[in-house]
């Protein structure tokens, strides 16, 4: 189980000890959720304050991009640091060019679908991917509620990726996380889980927080 906190929680007015924490209690990533206004009804940012922490931490930097041009974007990112750039598969551009211009700068690639978007495009892109994010929240903001059938989707998205011959793909779950759901989700396949409000708001902080989410491991 790998453990992503949404960045989009922490607090923004001391990023640098929040990484420092973060590491220290036992996260793997750090979740960038960036959002445009256009692809989602809310704006938080770009690659600048990836660029600023990339410097005081060696965590595996992963940017959700719910943005409408990735491609215009990317290399923002890249130049930023981010290890792992992940585009929605609704955005209105190609891609399959957003996901060669990640490869082509040796950085790792996902695609994210959202709660009702049919998995067939997904088929096609595989082979382009390190990871598949499965959206258990209609992507723009954090806080909202789990929605019932995303374990199934992450089993779909995990025998798919499977049946095509691409056992090693990480299926990350984004979007009303916890430990009442984390066990099932695994079970069901995902192996990186992303998690905002619950695990900022935990009352262990963040250690209690992941041990809590490592307890629902299989
Ligand atoms: C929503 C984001 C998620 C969200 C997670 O658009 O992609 O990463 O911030 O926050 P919670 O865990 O509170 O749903
Ligand atoms: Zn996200």
């Amino acid at each position: 189980m790998l453990i992503a906190p949404s960045m989009l929680c922490a607090d923004f007015s001391c990023l640098g000890e929040e990484a420092r924490a973060l590491e220290q209690a036992g996260a793997d990533w750090l979740h960038w959720d960036v959002m445009d206004g256009h692809f989602v009804p809310n704006l938080t940012h770009g690659p600048l304050p990836v660029k600023a922490l990339r410097e005081h931490s060696d965590m595996f930097f992963n940017a959700h991009l719910m943005i409408s041009h990735p491609v215009q974007y990317v290399d923002g990112f890249i130049e930023a640091g981010a290890d792992l750039i992940c585009a929605h598969i609704e955005a209105e551009d190609d891609v399959t060019e957003f996901l060669e211009r990640v490869r082509g700068a040796d950085r790792q690639s996902g695609i994210a679908i959202s709660p009702d978007t049919p998995l067939d495009d997904l088929r096609s892109l595989l082979p382009m991917l390190d990871l598949v994010l499965v959206m258990s929240v209609f992507p723009g903001f954090a806080g909202q509620s789990f929605i019932e059938g995303s374990i199934e989707r992450v089993a779909e998205v995990r025998a798919l990726c499977e049946a095509e011959g691409w056992g090693a793909m990480h299926v990350q779950i984004d979007g009303g996380v916890s430990d009442q759901n984390a066990g099932a989700l695994a079970a069901a396949g995902a192996d990186v889980f992303v998690s905002g409000s619950w695990f900022f708001k935990h009352s262990g902080g963040y250690a209690g927080a992941v041990a809590a989410l490592r307890a629902c491991e299989a």
